[in-house]
């Protein structure tokens, strides 16, 4: 079969099954608005959760660190930038270029072979693939159940990216390693934004953050025991055969952590009260959960109700299989402390419409 006529089937059979996914360009306009395809959409899927990622613009400047941060890749911006990390978790910090690389690294240095995992049934790709990098036996348990007996280790989400919701972390404290992926967390929930788990008042053995999101830059990092920190900074492939995390990029994190503030979270958790109490009072289903990702499951009435949006100019990507299970399709709603009550007061009246 000739090369490409084998890509070219697949490609036929994801659009039979209407899952082609397009890009769209957006240029953002303001914190929350951008223009799409020449109009002006409001954005309500972005993980700009506390609105800063335009504020981070002047603090580009600079170029890449050219190689790996064990060659010549290693830069004061990444060392200020774990130093904040560590005066704020208390603990040693290592910064990676991506939360995906630094879950790869995790997940591999961590776990070996002999050992079992349990990973949460609805794990992030990255946590996934790392698992799968690691030669341990991973166990996937049904969403939010306890850790099986004997396994070395427990990884799960702080704040779940598709459903929004927590895990009872208390129940999970046992097994030698409790891994949290805080992604979706750091900066906005928790003392001083650390996260889901602190919030829980449950400090896991490793924490993994992103800056990507909250923070309005770029990057991530992982919490842990010194000796973690020694042996990813050895051992971690992803972290040793990567160029270091752009300077610029650690300059904006820094800048991000800095202005990321607890009047900055307040105002998201009064934008997410408003959002969640608005579309209860719609007679939506709320999906449980009290945090500023909200899921409103739709399944195969999820892309109409996306273009229904569009239409109206609020932007809200229907998220499909296989992000989701097929029949779970969704919009996933990303509240930001920077939306206004007026585009959320919109958004919501549009959305009744599609409910
Ligand atoms: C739970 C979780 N972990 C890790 C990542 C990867 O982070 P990054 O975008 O920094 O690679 C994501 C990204 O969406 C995520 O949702």
């Amino acid at each position: 079969m000739p090369r490409f006529a084998r890509l070219g089937e697949r490609l036929d059979e994801i659009e039979r099954e209407g899952l082609r996914r397009q890009l769209r360009p957006l240029f953002p306009t303001g914190p929350t608005t951008a223009e799409l395809a020449g109009a002006e959409v409001d954005v309500f899927s972005s993980n700009d959760y506390l609105g800063l990622a335009r504020r981070l613009r002047s603090a580009w400047r600079g170029c890449g660190t050219g190689s790996s941060r064990l060659i010549a890749g290693d830069r004061n911006a990444h060392h200020a930038l774990e130093e904040k990390l560590e005066a704020l978790f208390c603990a040693p910090a290592l910064v990676f270029p991506s939360g995906y690389h630094a879950n790869l690294a995790v997940m591999t240095t961590l776990f070996e072979s002999g050992d079992r995992v349990a990973s949460d049934a609805l794990n992030h790709a990255s946590i996934i693939d790392g698992l799968r990098l690691s030669s341990a036996k991973v166990e996937v348990v049904e969403h939010g159940a306890a850790s099986p007996d004997g396994v070395r280790g427990h990884v799960v989400e702080g704040l779940y990216s598709m459903d929004g919701d927590q895990l009872e972390l208390r129940k999970l404290v046992g097994s030698p390693w409790l891994v949290v992926d805080e992604a979706h967390a750091v900066g906005c929930l928790g003392p001083g934004g650390r996260g889901a788990s602190f919030e829980q008042n449950v400090v896991p053995d490793v924490l993994i953050g992103t800056f990507g999101k909250a923070y309005g830059a770029a990057g991530a990092f992982v919490i842990g025991p010194p000796e973690l920190k020694r042996l990813l900074t050895s051992k971690g492939r992803s972290f040793i055969y990567t160029t270091g995390l752009a300077e610029p990029a650690a300059r904006a994190a820094l800048m991000g952590m800095e202005l990321a503030t607890d009047a900055l979270r307040e105002q998201l958790a009064e934008n997410v009260r408003r959002f969640r109490s608005g579309l209860h009072q719609l007679g939506g289903r709320v999906p449980p959960g009290k945090d500023h990702i909200v899921g409103v499951v739709l399944g195969d009435r999820t892309m109409q109700a996306a273009d229904t949006l569009l239409d109206q100019h609020i932007f809200v990507p229907g998220i499909r299989y296989p992000t989701v299970p097929r029949g779970q399709e969704r919009l996933r709603f990303s509240l930001s402390a920077a939306h206004t009550p007026e585009q959320i007061d919109r958004c919501l009246e549009v959305l009744g419409r599609c409910l």
